[in-house]
């Protein structure tokens, strides 16, 4: 019987997707949530997907008491960290926020971990690490070597962290650490169940675009036409939430077998401007996205997409959904929750 995992953030986007697939794997499981970004349905959306139950702990990851008790009760063996903020704009705006949600939350559950003799964790990272060290041109891929420069108060925290888990790993070499640098996650489950519920405007493209598309919102701003890129509009690199998940996974098992730290994009080294996206969101939903050409946004680079060799060779695990099949699941998700999990 494997230990129990300890998925803090469970409830949110990423980590209940996550949640799935470990519960499919016959992982027991443990969430922690303060639910500032998420609903509690979601545990039942789990359960209902799984047919597995799940234990949830509502707090925050703050809060050492809580994780003391939750670490013992559960006989946790490993920790898949994925509560945090995440909104670069508000980061910007209410930077002690988020360094005390993001790196002080952090440094408590490792504390509290080590305390309790757990030393296996995965941490969501973003590839907003790399930030503006020198944007790549079209056909340039982001390999983890590359310098890390973010920008946003929100990326900074994020490399906060990576440097506390190197450092950590370097004094107790015990420690199995994986950092795991998302692209840009997209896409739902393909149950219609579970995706992703941004409160307020959408930051990201793909559910902003999904909102038009169910009559939401009247029409999508393209941030750009003038960038070095074939159709002039910004190129990503989107990575299907479930593609993602099963690459936690993949960091779980080769941690359990080898005590090491490792570092891994997860993309799927292929880009795709807003055009494409808009044309891919169109064709799943059979509906016309309306957009219209907007300045620039502040931040935002041409090109950004992974070079994901080396979480292929570390985990044997590559992204497999396209960006048609993102869109599909995203629309399956919107158009049967216009209101998210409200
Ligand atoms: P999300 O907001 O949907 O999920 C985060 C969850 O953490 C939420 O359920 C929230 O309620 C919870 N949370 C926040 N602070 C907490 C705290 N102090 N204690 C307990 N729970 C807390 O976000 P997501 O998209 O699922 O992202 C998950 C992780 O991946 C985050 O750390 C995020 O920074 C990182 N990430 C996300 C993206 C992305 O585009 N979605 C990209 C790169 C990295
Ligand atoms: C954004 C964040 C980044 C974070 C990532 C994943 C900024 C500056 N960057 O990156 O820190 O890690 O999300 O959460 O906020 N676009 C439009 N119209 C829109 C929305 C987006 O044209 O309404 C364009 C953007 O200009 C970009 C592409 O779509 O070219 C993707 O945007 P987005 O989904 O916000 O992701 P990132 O820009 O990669």
């Amino acid at each position: 019987m494997p230990g129990t995992i300890l998925v803090t953030g469970g409830t949110g986007y990423i980590g209940a997707h996550t949640v799935v697939k470990l519960l499919d794997a016959g992982f027991p499981v443990v969430v922690l949530d303060n639910l500032c970004n998420s609903s509690r349905t979601v545990i039942d959306r789990i359960q209902k997907i799984t047919g597995k139950p799940l234990c949830f702990v509502e707090g925050d990851v703050r809060d050492r008491h809580l994780l003391q008790n939750t670490l013992q009760r559960h006989s946790v063996s490993a920790v898949i960290h994925f509560a945090g903020l995440k909104a670069v704009a508000e980061s910007e705006a209410e930077p002690l926020t988020y360094y005390d949600n993001n790196v002080s939350g952090s440094l408590i559950l490792f504390e509290e971990m080590a305390r309790a003799g757990i030393h296996t964790a995965v941490f969501s990272s973003s590839a907003t690490v790399y930030g503006e060290s020198g944007s790549a041109k079209y056909g340039e891929k982001y390999c983890e070597d590359r310098p890390l420069a973010p920008v946003s108060v929100y990326g900074k925290t994020k490399l906060m962290v990576e440097n506390i888990l190197r450092d950590l790993k370097k004094a107790q070499p015990q420690w199995r650490i994986a950092l795991l640098r998302y692209f840009n996650p997209a896409g739902a489950h393909h149950s219609g169940l579970i995706g992703e519920d941004p409160s307020g405007v959408p930051n990201n493209l793909m559910p902003f675009v999904a909102q038009v598309a169910v009559g939401k919102r009247e029409s999508l701003s393209v941030f750009g036409n003038d960038y070095p890129t074939p159709d002039g509009t910004g190129l990503r690199d989107y990575i299907h939430v479930e593609d993602l998940a099963s690459g936690h996974l993949a960091a779980l098992n080769v941690l359990n077998q080898k005590s090491s730290l490792i570092t891994l994009n997860l993309g799927t080294g292929r880009p795709v401007s807003v055009l494409e996206m808009i044309a891919a969101f169109e064709k799943a939903s059979g509906r016309k996205i309306p957009w219209q050409t907007a300045p620039r946004r502040a931040g935002d680079i041409a090109a950004c997409f992974a070079d994901p060799t080396r979480a292929q060779e570390i985990l044997g695990w590559k992204a497999t959904l396209d960006i048609d099949r993102m869109c599909q699941d995203a629309w399956r998700w919107q158009r049967n929750h216009p209101e998210g999990y409200c």
